[in-house]
């Protein structure tokens, strides 16, 4: 199985994403094929994205990492369960560095998720500075560690290796490094006991995603800019089917 994901970060109004599903209609999506489609939209969209649901998996980009009560702004994984949504990301590396959540805050989020049943991509990467400082395994090590304290491990999870210095730079990372990351990533899973699926992120398009989607360990891509276009987003599942 092989997940393609899109994360839309804070994109899109309703009129472009009415556009974006016209675009669909012209692809002939393969029954029973191996590959799932999913896309993480903003939250005031998600309740008119269920109309796709079945086809896509719909998603939320962050959850709170509190229950219910005096939070203003912030959206609940019970909110999230209520609506019917498959999926939410957790600890995206702009979550992380625009907004400061700590390795403690994702472990929170993740905790309030399974508390409903909600699947979890968790969000994993080394910044360039660290990737330079060759820190990336202990970066990488320490975050699936914290992130995984105290969670029921038999449920269902898919990790998301994100380099950050390749996110919205057209730049990916290349073959080799995807293949030696997820190769150590699986290896930290398989020592807790775990095999999640393990995306890539970073700078996937149609012109790169056949090399990264066969590349051993790799089941799948989140992609943001190239989600955006539903034309750049089927091509990249396509070389799947
Ligand atoms: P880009 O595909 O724009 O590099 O973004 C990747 C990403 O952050 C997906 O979550």
């Amino acid at each position: 199985m092989k997940y393609i994901i899109g994360n839309w970060k804070m994109n899109k109004t309703a009129g472009e994403i009415v556009e974006f599903t016209r675009g669909l209609k012209k692809y002939k999506f393969p029954k029973n094929s191996n590959v799932i489609f999913g896309l993480a939209v903003p939250y005031v969209y998600l309740l008119g994205m269920s109309k796709l649901q079945g086809h896509f998996l719909i998603g939320a980009q962050n959850v709170s990492s509190h229950e219910n009560g005096a939070y203003t702004g912030e959206i609940s994984a019970e909110m999230l369960a209520d609506v019917g949504l498959d999926f939410c990301i957790v600890g995206h590396s702009e979550r992380r560095h625009l907004f400061n959540e700590s390795n403690a805050d994702v472990n929170n989020k993740l905790k309030r998720l399974q508390e409903y049943d909600m699947l979890p991509i968790l969000c994993i990467g080394e910044t360039l500075e660290e990737f330079e400082a060759n820190k990336t395994k202990s970066v990488l090590s320490e975050q699936i560690k914290s992130a995984l304290d105290g969670l029921d491990l038999k449920k269902e999870m898919i990790i998301a290796y994100e380099p950050v210095w390749a996110i919205g730079t057209g730049k990916s990372a290349s073959a080799e490094i995807i293949k030696d990351t997820t190769a150590f990533i699986k290896d930290e899973l398989n020592a807790l006991k775990v095999d999640y699926p393990i995306l890539y992120g970073g700078s996937v398009n149609p012109a790169n995603a056949s090399e990264i989607l066969h590349i051993e360990n790799v089941d799948g891509a989140l992609i943001g800019g190239a989600s955006l276009d539903s034309d750049k987003f089927v091509q990249i599942g396509s070389c799947l089917y």
